[in-house]
């Protein structure tokens, strides 16, 4: 049985609305790791008019390695085979390469997949155009958790070219599990039967509600959609990003 990766998880502490403490994080890296994930990809949000100024982003930036090192101390005595990395889910904002040239925000693992979130009304257009935009910039754009966002959920084609463009596209497993009917479920089910989805990730948040889990919802893709393409999704796509493949 192959670990499980998780490219998209909040339970750095201290940097966003995930983890709040030091502890919270180590019982998220618990939980983590007795359900099978040995690697997460810790990614705090990024949203650009959250700062006051340059001053502000650099110290949460200072504060994003801080948090990372302390917890990979504890790791190296309590989970030695858990690996620790880091990254930013981006908040779409108008010029996102500058922010990662500029170093303000972060790409996954310091490759050149860069995870990217919209508002859940974000509009065909500027979807299409910050998807180009990064890909003509040589970045390789992620769409985090595509099942909120109504482009997707009212034009399945959309979904399709978008992918084209470039982008791979990541799905929570929360959502797997949880939604059963109804347009998200349709849209999820979907995208799965046709093999667009690149990665499921927890986007764990705490532990307690929005657990970082995915045994059960790889135990499901797995029985509905098979073992291959379950694989590709919790492990070798993400283990491809992290290495900058
Ligand atoms: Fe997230």
């Amino acid at each position: 049985m192959y670990n499980f990766i998780d490219l998209h998880c909040h339970a750095l502490f201290g940097v966003d609305d995930g983890a709040n403490d030091f502890d919270t994080s180590k019982r998220m890296l618990q939980i983590a790791y007795n359900d099978g994930i040995k690697t997460i990809c810790f990614t705090p949000h990024f949203k650009i008019h959250k700062f006051e100024d340059d001053n502000d982003i650099e110290e949460y930036n200072d504060r994003l390695v801080q948090n990372l090192e302390r917890l990979k101390e504890y790791t190296k005595e309590a989970l030695p085979d858990m690996t620790l990395l880091l990254g930013n889910e981006i908040m779409f904002h108008s010029d996102i390469s500058s922010s990662i040239s500029s170093k303000k925000c972060r790409t996954i693992n310091q490759g050149t997949y860069a995870l990217i979130e919209f508002r859940p009304n974000t509009s065909k257009f500027d979807i299409q155009n910050s998807i180009s935009r990064l890909t003509r910039k040589g970045y390789k754009p992620i769409i985090a958790h595509i099942e909120r966002y109504t482009a997707f959920a009212n034009s399945f084609s959309f979904l399709r070219e978008i992918k084209e463009l470039g982008a791979s596209l990541q799905i929570n497993a929360g959502s797997i599990t949880k939604f059963k009917i109804g347009k998200t479920a349709r849209l999820i089910k979907k995208a799965l039967k046709h093999q667009l989805v690149d990665i499921i990730s927890t986007d764990a948040h705490d532990d307690k509600v929005i657990i970082p889990c995915l045994s059960k919802a790889h135990k499901k893709v797995e029985k509905l959609y098979g073992k291959d393409y379950a694989k590709k999704l919790f492990h070798d796509n993400a283990f491809s990003i992290i290495n900058n493949d």
